[in-house]
């Protein structure tokens, strides 16, 4: 994971610790996103559909309420622990499956639609995976991914790394490192890559999303997302030092930006 990605972080072996945080950080910043997904792909009742990486449910939910219970959604996550959450969080949706896999050997197909929210940067080999997803619709039927537009995370994942270089007596970095989802970010990158992969007929939709400069939010974010890594091996004092340093950048500033991109297509028939 580079200082500004938070989403390639894996979060098969997630504690249960940050898996609470991680769904604490759903109203704020998950769910938003999922709801904005399951919008763009535009989802009718009875449609079946699979939500890859589905966390702890913040588009699959949404899904589950659009193709209602003629539909069907599998909702496929490599973490027992999400999947756990979000069979709790659904347990009043029967058109709502929840399963514990890995979503780049799922064979199920034959969808009206896929979704993969702030999940395709977390696959091994990101390309291989997306090309597995869009191979998962019906031909004809749609597969999406979504993904941080350029910039979006960078202020907060800079601060942090910054406190925690400065926690860790390391040099403390500069520019934000220019990763696989910096450069893919751009709208029209995107949707490039995204037809490289197989999808037909791909629209990318912008999605402007923001959280407030609060303490409380800008914490979660680093307790709920994959930012909480590069905490990893300091004890609670050195912890309680890097928060109060990333605040002191951030707290009070401009809201942090989590604008999202929502790339749509289509499997070629
Ligand atoms: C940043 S979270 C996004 C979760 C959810 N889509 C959301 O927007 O709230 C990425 C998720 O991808 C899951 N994931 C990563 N690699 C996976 C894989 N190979 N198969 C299934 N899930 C995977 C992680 O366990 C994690 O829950």
């Amino acid at each position: 994971m580079t200082a500004a990605e938070p989403s390639p972080a894996r979060w098969a072996g997630a504690s249960d610790d940050a898996a609470a945080d991680f769904a604490r950080l759903g109203p704020l910043l998950w769910d938003p996103v999922g709801r904005a997904t399951v919008a763009a792909v535009d989802l009718r009742p009875g449609q079946r559909v699979l939500d890859a990486c589905c966390g702890d449910g913040a588009s699959a939910v949404p899904a589950a309420h659009a193709v209602g219970s003629p539909g069907h959604v599998d909702a496929v996550d490599l973490s027992p622990v999400m999947v756990g959450l979000l069979r709790r969080r659904a347990g009043d949706l029967p058109q709502l499956t929840g399963t514990a896999a890995d979503v780049t050997t799922w064979a199920g197909e034959g969808y009206d639609a896929v979704l993969c929210v702030l999940g395709a940067f977390s696959l091994p080999d990101m390309d291989a995976g997306t090309a597995h997803l869009v191979r998962r619709p019906r031909p004809g039927g749609l597969v999406s991914v979504t993904s941080w537009r350029p910039g979006a995370m960078v202020a907060p994942g800079m601060a942090l790394a910054r406190a925690v270089a400065r926690e860790r007596g390391e040099p403390v970095p500069g520019d934000p490192p220019r990763g696989r989802l910096q450069e893919l970010g751009a709208p029209d990158a995107l949707a490039g890559w995204f037809a490289g992969r197989g999808a037909a007929g791909v629209e990318v939709t912008t999605v402007p999303h923001t959280l407030p400069a609060t303490d409380d939010a800008l914490w979660l974010l680093v307790l709920g997302s994959a930012f909480r890594g590069m905490l990893a091996g300091l004890d609670d004092d050195a912890v309680g030092r890097v928060r109060a340093d990333y605040l002191g950048q951030l707290a009070g500033g401009p809201p942090v930006d989590a604008t999202t991109l929502v790339a749509v297509g289509s499997r070629a028939g």
